[in-house]
């Protein structure tokens, strides 16, 4: 595999660059490990004075869905890697800059095409891995909708093929509420594709996230290694609280890696990949696959010796990772609560007073009613313990509308 060889000092002609395409709260802490190596790093993001924006060498504001627009500033900024922190990006363009020679995606750039539509992946795992899914079709009118809905049967869930964070998706539970849900796929869609999948809803007893990661071994080879598994509570199909090590029958646990290597091994490259399964009792099903850090892999930065962020710029450089547990911990997330520009933050000080609490604000410059503003992190003797601790330091963080 083509890596990086020695790490360079920023700003000059030996410079390692790295370009951040998506510059969230996720790059942010992606942007922190690399720095810390002396990556010189570009932060690419949609809107300006992103979380990631603030940490970087240069900032740059562009639609990441143009693909001209995105050509254009790598051809400007030479990047050694380009790592994409969310799937809305012109994913074609980079499988054709990749294939051109010009440039390395992490983990690779067909990984993130194949990931950023939910089709792509899902017939990768299902149809060419054979790996245990939801049943699903996938439709491009209402009157296919109603057909795929009676086919797969009730309840269901209905997702644009294009969005993330639950963003147009819903669980119906009869024929009734199939054109409800088409109107509101058609109006969370990234891409107003209108085209949907309908999967069987999995009555799961609890959800994972399996941190995996390909990084490069003492041989030269690369080695998959896997992190303790994450337990997670989505609301509305966005995270609300993690924990991890979520505790799992040994079979199950078995089941998920084994599913975590084939779709990782298949998407190839270096990095870290959040590969989400549905769990009962012994049984595993495949559900997606982030070829990068997890949103509910924030937990991490109080649960792990190193970070998934950390996890992802060692790999994608091409050193060693240790994906060892430190303690059990938990997050929850803390939510903006108003909609308005620059708010501030109450209660940190009070939050922090209990021992094994810690709290990140992501400095988002514009908060909405639901828009994840920060996060409470706790470490305690067991997930248990450490869930209501995050729980409680997060409600103690108050945003407030300053006039
Ligand atoms: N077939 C299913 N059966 C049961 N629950 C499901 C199913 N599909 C999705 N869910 C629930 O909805 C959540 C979000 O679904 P999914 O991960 O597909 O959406 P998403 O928009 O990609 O979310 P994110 O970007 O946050 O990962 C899942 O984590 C799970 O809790
Ligand atoms: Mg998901």
């Amino acid at each position: 595999m083509n890596t990086i060889k020695r790490l360079g000092t920023p700003l000059s002609h030996t410079a390692t660059k790295v370009m951040l395409l998506g510059s969230g709260e996720l790059g942010k802490e992606v942007i922190i490990s690399l720095q810390r190596l002396g990556v010189e790093v570009i932060a690419v993001d949609r809107y300006e004075n992103a979380p990631g924006h603030q940490v970087a060498h240069r900032a740059h504001v562009i639609d990441m869905t143009d693909g001209t627009a995105l050509a254009k500033l790598i051809e400007l900024e030479q990047p050694d890697l380009v790592v994409p922190e969310i799937e809305a990006i012109a994913t074609p363009m980079l499988v054709e800059l990749e294939n051109a020679g010009k440039v390395r995606v992490i983990p690779t750039a067909r990984a993130a095409w194949l990931t950023m539509n939910r089709e792509g992946i899902r017939r990768l795992a299902a149809e060419t891995l054979s790996l245990p899914t939801s049943p699903y079709r996938f439709a491009d009118s209402l009157d296919e909708l109603k057909a795929a809905c009676a086919e797969i049967g009730f309840p269901c869930i209905i997702k644009p093929v294009m969005s993330s964070s639950g963003k147009g998706q819903s669980k119906i539970d009869s024929a009734a509420e199939v054109e409800e849900a088409w109107n509101y796929a058609a109006a969370g869609g990234r891409v107003n594709s209108g085209r949907v999948i309908v999967e069987g809803f999995i009555d799961f007893d609890y959800e994972i996230t399996q941190l995996t990661v390909r990084a490069i071994g003492k041989n030269g080879e690369v080695e998959t290694h896997f992190c303790d598994p994450i337990g997670h509570v989505q609301v509305q199909g966005d995270y609300v609280e993690s924990w991890q090590p979520q505790i799992m029958h040994s079979k199950a646990l078995e089941r998920s890696r084994d599913i975590a290597k084939k779709v990782t091994d298949d998407l190839g490259g270096l990095g870290l990949f959040g590969v989400e399964l549905f769990v009962k009792d012994e049984m595993v099903w495949f559900s997606e696959v982030s070829p990068r850090p997890h949103d509910t892999g924030m937990v991490t930065m109080a649960s792990q010796v190193q970070n998934e962020f950390e996890l992802h710029a060692k790999a994608i450089l091409g050193l060693p990772v240790n994906v060892a547990l430190k303690s059990p911990a938990a997050s929850a997330v803390i939510y903006g609560q108003h909609d308005a520009k620059a708010i501030a933050f109450e209660g940190v000080a009070e939050a922090l007073q209990t021992p094994g609490v810690d709290i990140r604000l992501f400095g988002k410059p514009e908060s909405f009613a639901r828009r994840r503003m920060g996060v409470a992190l706790a470490v305690a003797a067991d997930t248990d313990a450490a869930r209501v601790l995050a729980k409680q330091a997060a409600a103690t963080v108050k945003p407030v509308v300053v006039k």
